[in-house]
């Protein structure tokens, strides 16, 4: 299976590099950054969910202590219209450009001062009137707008005869599922210090790609890329919701123009929550037939998700549905339904982690109704190739996850009749669920100079966003350079440093490495003069092959058991256990705790997580950590994660990503655990105590 690597920095625990300068509060953040003569912004948003700005009234803001000014639409700096993301042009982009309120926490103005707190006092001083628009909140699969979601990321699944196979199947579940508007909570709220000096733009900015960000403010800007210097040394977290270019740095670009000082924007977490990217709600419907001996014969999987007009998003639900069984029919129909909603964005294991909640419930559903062990279910329809694809996986461990799993968690012993356990008053039970996520690399540039005294220092445009990235950089730069850590300077997170993919997608260290690996071989081709400092520079972009002999995936198995409280609707998980294979582990103990992470983070999804919206006036009701729960310690049990021998033949090092597997598969196993503690299905998450306590309200059976 895996070519044994020599011994090295990869594969051995190490903490992480910079761990010292975070708990001294050394390290600096977008808004530690000291700079004379900083000025403060303070956002000002729109309280309408759908509408135009008929009027901003600054002159009592303006009269206030130490306030500068104050933009709006009317006055703020023009910007580009065409610059975009990765589908294309972003109208999210566009702040401070135009009167249209296209949701409730758009920002329409910003209040300029001295401080943060006098910004913030004329903010509130600041008379906006707005003319409000009917808007429409209501995701559905059947929804009128709902159109095809754009293919970019691979076509839908459309093999053998469904309905065939649905007839001839002995059993056939057919289910709709649920997963609501969630948001990202990164610790440290999106913030930036941005300012302008001799035609360039300079900003410390909390992000997940300095380099894609610059690319962004130099299109809105049209001045030359070059000309836009990010910085992003520390990142409090990220989950997906700081891989675009935030309201801060764009907002700061503007005022920093307009009044010709570095200027600051920190936004409040209310702020985080109603203007920053969500996970879309999702709305599913899976259809299984199975023959009596559980092998399945079709799998239809239709998703629809929430969408902002604004720009193209994918929320790629359906995608594991081609991956992860063997069936003899698969149909995958995913859409997307515009709405006045927040733009979303990808967050936390983006598709996979709703997608997989309503799949890997819908096999325990067939399981329970062939009277089948779950695992054996799973195990039986493992596809030898890409069910979809045809193509053979590069590697797929996903058996030796599941076995392993059950294995350490006891499963044999485990009793499949639901409300067959119970402790006092309390009902127990397990569930267990798999996933697959995809990986692969993405163009990035790395640069390695050995120094004169015997030291390397290697640049890369990577982004630590409080995973580690640094250090697992480190040691792949030292294996490849066959040195030790120590001989090892690491530059990173500075869009100075070259083209480089974000921390997003499970592919940052991939992509990152694989530059880092060929950097290092240049330089070991090339060794220079060895009187002085010789730099190899590597862009791998012409390196990639984007259409891989084989399905590159990885994969989990996550087993859970929680205990319910009938009497108060409670449900606590008691033990999570996830085996994941990720090709080869460059540091077990922080991936270890990215992982682990993941997994709490997916069981903050099945019990808690949920922005509600008050459908009157679509604006966020527990937009803040008073009414948003995420799970914090006294929820989380002793987690425990590890990883299967792996090795990804299609990467250099053996490496495949691990950023987002943690989190897919964990929504699915605590709510099959849920069902088998107390024999009723939830399938609309999060699993809430009423939705416990008054069962039909977990059940959606009716469009
Ligand atoms: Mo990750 S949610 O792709 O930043």
């Amino acid at each position: 299976m895996s070519p044994e690597p020599a011994p090295g920095a990869v594969g051995a625990s190490r903490p992480r590099i910079e761990g010292p300068l975070k708990v001294t509060g050394a390290a600096r953040y977008a808004a530690d950054v000291p700079l004379p003569d900083l000025a403060h912004g303070w956002m000002v948003t729109a309280t309408t969910s759908r509408g135009r700005v008929r009027d901003v009234d600054a002159s009592t803001a303006l009269a206030m202590p130490g306030v500068l000014g104050v933009l709006d639409h009317r006055n703020a700096p023009r910007l580009d219209q065409g610059a975009g993301n990765y589908f294309g042009p972003d109208g999210s982009l566009q702040l401070l450009q135009h009167e249209v309120i296209p949701y409730a926490g758009w920002p329409v103005a910003l209040v300029v001062a001295e401080t943060p707190e006098q910004a913030r006092a004329a903010a509130a001083a600041l008379r906006v009137t707005c003319d409000a628009e009917p808007h429409d909140l209501d995701l559905g699969l059947e929804h009128p707008a709902a159109r095809p979601a754009s293919t970019a990321f691979g076509p839908e699944a459309d093999t053998g005869d469904l309905d065939a196979e649905l007839a001839a199947s002995a059993v056939v579940v057919e289910e709709r599922y649920r997963t609501p508007e969630e948001s990202h909570c990164a610790v440290e709220p999106h913030a930036a210090t941005v300012w302008w000096d001799s035609g360039d733009l300079y900003a410390v900015d909390s992000n997940q790609g300095a380099f894609s960000v610059s690319e962004v403010l130099a299109a809105l800007w049209s001045i030359d890329r070059e000309r836009v210097h990010v910085r992003s040394e520390h990142v409090g977290g990220g989950f997906g919701g700081k891989g675009a270019c935030g309201p801060p740095v764009i907002l700061g670009s503007l005022a920093s123009r307009r009044f010709g000082r570095p200027v600051r924007i920190v936004m409040t977490r209310a702020q985080v929550f109603e203007t920053t990217s969500s996970r879309p709600p999702t709305d599913q419907l899976l259809t299984i037939g199975a023959d009596a001996d559980g092998r399945l014969r079709a799998v239809r999987h239709r998703a629809a998700y929430a969408l902002s007009p604004l720009a193209e998003y994918i929320e790629a639900c359906t995608e594991q549905t081609k991956v992860l069984y063997a069936a003899p029919a698969i149909r995958t129909q995913l859409v997307a339904v515009p709405l006045d909603v927040l733009p979303p964005a990808s967050m936390r294991g983006p598709g996979a982690t709703p997608g997989s909640f309503a799949l890997e419930s819908a096999i325990d559903e067939v399981a329970e109704r062939l009277d089948l062990d779950p695992v054996e279910l799973r195990l039986r329809n493992q596809p030898a190739v890409g069910p979809v694809s045809g193509l053979p996986f590069s590697t797929r461990r996903l058996v030796a996850c599941l076995r392993e799993g059950a294995r350490r968690f006891g499963w044999a012993a485990r009793d499949r009749r639901p409300r067959s356990r119970r402790e006092g008053a309390l009902l127990i039970g397990s569930g267990v669920a798999t996933t697959s996520f995809g990986a692969g690399v993405f163009p990035s540039t790395a640069s390695i100079t050995a120094e004169t005294d015997g030291t390397f220092t290697v640049s890369v445009g990577a982004s630590d966003i409080g995973t580690g990235a640094r250090t697992a950089l480190t040691a792949v730069a030292a294996d490849s350079l066959g040195v030790g850590t120590e001989k090892i300077r690491i530059r990173i997170g500075d869009s100075d440093l070259g083209a480089a993919w974000g921390a997003g997608g499970s592919r940052g260290t991939t992509s990152w490495s694989f530059a880092i690996t060929e950097a290092a071989k240049k330089l070991r081709e090339n060794p220079g003069d060895p009187a002085g400092p010789v730099t190899a520079t590597v862009d791998t972009t012409t390196m990639i092959d984007f259409r891989p002999g084989g399905e590159r995936q990885t994969f989990s198995a996550v087993f859970a058991e929680v205990a319910v409280d009938p009497a108060t609707g409670e449900v606590r998980v008691r033990r999570l256990l996830g085996l994941f294979a990720v090709g080869r582990v460059i540091n077990p103990l922080l991936a270890r705790s990215q992982v682990v992470g993941g997994m709490v983070m997916g069981l903050s999804m099945a019990l808690h997580e949920e922005s509600v919206r008050d459908a009157r006036t679509g604006r966020l009701v527990n937009g803040d950590f008073a009414g948003y729960h995420i799970a914090s310690h006294a929820d989380v049990p002793d987690v425990e994660a590890d990883f299967v021998p792996d090795y990804e033949p299609q990467d250099p090092s053996g490496f495949n990503g691990l950023g987002e597997i943690g989190t897919a598969g964990t929504a699915a196993a605590i709510a099959n655990a849920v069902w088998h503690a107390t024999g009723t299905r939830h399938r609309v998450l999060p699993v809430r105590l009423d939705r416990v306590l008054e069962p039909g309200r977990a059940a959606v059976r009716e469009p």
